[in-house]
């Protein structure tokens, strides 16, 4: 049994492809393994930027954190806590301006936290969350996995960085891509991603 975690970051809402197929994985495992779900949908539910309270909150310890630093700790705390308890995470973000939804960026900014999510060794910095799975679903409206623009795709080559500087290095990218070239280029590039989503299911199970 296998506990998941969905994090979704589309700003989109029902158009998102990201989302869609993002939780179409994550249904899937769940069907197949029977453990909990949780989601955390960052679009609806957006984390706030980090603040000097955050910063100065989560090097001090507990008991002498003011209330607002308090509250602002609590927040990464809880997105850590989900991360910690999840085998596999689900993650998914459509591009905007070349790289991910600032959402996702804010939700970094509070998981990608030294000593509690990786840390400093003697050979440079360890990521600490190891042995989970991520299914990482990237929408674009250009074409990123080739070609002229692959040099510009700041949102896949800048998740997959931090997800392993946190020590999520088993990492499946799922692309859903080249939607912006009219309507048959988009049927095609969805038809492509529901194929290659079936074929991870199969294979997940
Ligand atoms: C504000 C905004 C900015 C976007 N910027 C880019 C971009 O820089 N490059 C690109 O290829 N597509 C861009 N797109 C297209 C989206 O990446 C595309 O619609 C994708 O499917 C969005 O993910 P979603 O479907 O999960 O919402 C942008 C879309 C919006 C709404």
């Amino acid at each position: 049994m296998s506990h998941i975690l969905l994090v979704t970051s589309s700003p989109r809402e029902s158009d998102s492809l990201s989302t869609r197929f993002a939780t179409e994985i994550a249904d899937g495992i769940q069907a197949r393994s029977g453990g909990p779900l949780t989601v955390r949908d960052l679009a609806a539910n957006p984390p706030p930027h980090i603040t000097p309270a955050y910063i100065q909150g989560r090097i001090t310890s507990p008991e002498d954190r003011t209330p607002e630093q308090g509250k602002a700790v609590k927040v990464a705390q809880e997105f850590v806590d989900e991360l910690k308890v999840a085998d596999v995470i689900v993650l998914g973000s459509g591009m905007i301006n070349f790289g991910p939804p600032s959402q996702l960026k804010a939700w970094f900014d509070h998981v990608t936290w030294p000593g509690v999510t990786f840390s400093y060794g003697d050979a440079g910095p360890i990521g600490l969350l190891t042995g989970k799975k991520v299914y990482l679903v990237t929408a674009t409206g250009g074409v990123f996995s080739e070609g002229a623009w692959a040099p510009f795709d700041f949102q896949t080559n800048y998740l997959l960085h931090l997800l392993g500087f946190i020590g999520l290095t088993d990492v499946e990218v799922v692309r859903v891509e080249g939607t912006v070239f009219g309507p048959d280029a988009a049927k095609a590039a969805i038809a492509n991603t529901e194929t290659a989503v079936k074929a991870l299911l199969a294979k997940a199970a």
